[in-house]
């Protein structure tokens, strides 16, 4: 039987209410936050940074698991872990140096994600899966929330679910995938062989958020 984690995505919540959306994703019983800093470069839109993860860091009781889209994650990443990140997933196409950063993140006391966009070759990241916590799947181009889920990333998925087993690396590297996530394409990617589902708008547009987080976590049994 597989734990299947539940990431909302704070991109979806109401930014006026983000206290509000914070305590009603941790009562309804999520399992980490996902934070999408995103830097208007590496992706077109433009959202928070670290003052806000120090500031999300000193209410929140659940793991924040920082995506960073930005251009420069070699440069910023360690800032992230300093300002409270647990998790810290930047980019495979942005990054100059992988392996280093994985190894600093590390070193500094996170965990180490790396992620892959659609339209990325999955070979990209099979270099790194020794050496990272988890690995990505953007099933949306990443930038915004409510875009529509990418067929395409159920086949991508079980090809490196089927490495990391070869390589008796499937308890301790965790498939996560971030976009367009509901029951129905949750079910598909955990078939696949993911672990860890981000949310965005199916988790923060419902109106009872434990419905969803729940949905989604009852895929694991
Ligand atoms: C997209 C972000 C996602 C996004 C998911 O760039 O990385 O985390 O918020 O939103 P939904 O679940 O609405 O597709
Ligand atoms: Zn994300």
């Amino acid at each position: 039987m597989t734990k299947v984690i539940v990431s909302p995505s704070l991109l979806a919540a109401d930014p006026m209410c983000f206290g509000d959306e914070i305590r009603s994703v941790e009562k309804a019983g999520a399992d980490w936050h996902h934070v999408d800093v995103m830097d208007g470069h590496f992706v077109p839109n433009l959202t928070y940074g670290l003052p806000f993860v120090a500031a999300l860091k000193k209410v929140a009781t659940l793991p924040l698991d920082v995506h960073i889209m930005v251009s420069n994650p070699d440069v910023v990443a360690l800032d992230y872990v300093k300002a409270g990140a647990d998790r810290v997933t930047f980019h495979v196409e942005a990054a100059v140096h992988a392996h280093r950063l994985t190894q600093a993140i590390r070193s500094a006391g996170a965990k180490a994600g790396v992620a892959l966009n659609p339209g990325t070759p999955v070979e990209a990241v099979l270099p790194l899966i020794e050496d990272v916590d988890s690995i990505m799947f953007m099933s949306v181009n990443p930038g915004y929330g409510g875009q529509q889920f990418i067929r395409q990333t159920v086949e991508r998925i079980k090809r490196v679910s089927d490495s990391l087993r070869a390589l008796s690396l499937d308890k301790s590297v965790l498939i996560e995938v971030d976009g367009g996530i509901n029951a129905k394409t949750g079910a598909e990617v955990v078939a696949a062989g993911a672990n860890v589902l981000v949310a965005g708008t199916f988790i923060f547009g419902a109106s009872d958020r434990s419905q969803p987080i729940r949905q989604l976590q009852r895929l694991g049994s």
